[in-house]
């Protein structure tokens, strides 16, 4: 699997404390199944500064510590963008960085209360740079968890939306995870992501969540939004939507198969 958004480099955001830390997250992930993270620090929260260039190198650093410690995990450099005005003219002058620096889509963050002003005019013109927004976990930000008809104009202007594995196993508490199941099962998702900060609780895992989605809608769902979808992203290729929407409509197994089968 392939994991895009997690926070495993240490001590520059609130992710990983320690380089031990970062390396623990980075043997969990393996463990799960990740073969390849994207780690994507904040930047432009208004708290965390983390600029493409010392993302590179702390990258480059931090895989060598991989390597030395025989830990095969593949990473690359990515940001957690937050949406703020300023972000289009940070992503057309090289400070903030793309998701595995392929300059082909963006994780963008919202705030978690509310989707701030003006947000669809940033969006609407990082897609007019040719840049590809994916929308980081909506089913945790306050306003889209009650309505998807933001998220829904989003994706049809051409964004993509990451979930966030634990949200989909009740982490986040039952409104998160209903809002998680209602935009998986309308097509609105297409990349899960672990969003791990530690490696106890927020850790980077994929396989719980995974098994939630295949319940709630196919295996096949399950597998593009883990492996095919996420990897493209981080080979900076395009994702295919049509592939989700016919995951979507093959027949599900066991009892929720049953019960859709009854239900036809
Ligand atoms: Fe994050």
């Amino acid at each position: 699997m392939v994991d895009l958004h997690g926070h495993l480099l240490p001590g520059i955001d609130d992710g990983a404390k320690s380089l031990e830390q970062a390396l623990h997250m980075a043997r969990q992930a393996v463990a799960d199944g990740i073969v390849l993270s994207v780690l994507t620090p904040h930047h432009l929260n208004g708290v965390y500064d983390n600029r493409a260039r010392q993302v590179r190198e702390h990258c480059s650093v931090f895989r060598g510590h991989l390597r030395e410690y025989a830990i095969p995990l593949e990473i690359l450099p990515g940001n957690e963008c937050h949406l703020v005005p300023e972000l289009p003219a940070a992503l057309a002058e090289g400070t903030a960085l793309t998701i595995a620096d392929r300059r082909r889509a963006v994780l963008v963050e919202l705030p978690v209360h509310t989707v701030p002003l003006g947000a669809t005019n940033i969006l609407e013109e990082i897609l007019a740079m040719g840049l590809q927004p994916v929308i980081a976990h909506p089913e945790r930000n306050g306003e889209l968890v009650e309505a998807t008809d933001q998220l829904s104009e989003w994706i049809e202007m051409g964004c993509l939306a990451q979930v966030t594995a634990q949200s989909c196993t009740g982490r986040f508490g039952p409104r998160v995870q209903e809002a998680a199941r209602r935009m998986l099962s309308h097509g609105l998702i297409h990349v899960m992501a672990s969003d791990a900060h530690r490696d106890s609780r927020r850790i980077p895992e994929l396989t719980p969540g995974r098994e939630q989605v295949a319940r709630w809608t196919s295996p096949e769902t399950a597998a593009l939004l883990t492996e095919a979808f996420p990897r493209a992203l981080a080979e900076g290729k395009p994702v295919d939507v049509g592939l989700l929407n016919k995951a979507l409509l093959s027949p599900k197994r066991g009892f929720a198969g049953w019960l859709q089968r009854l239900r036809a």
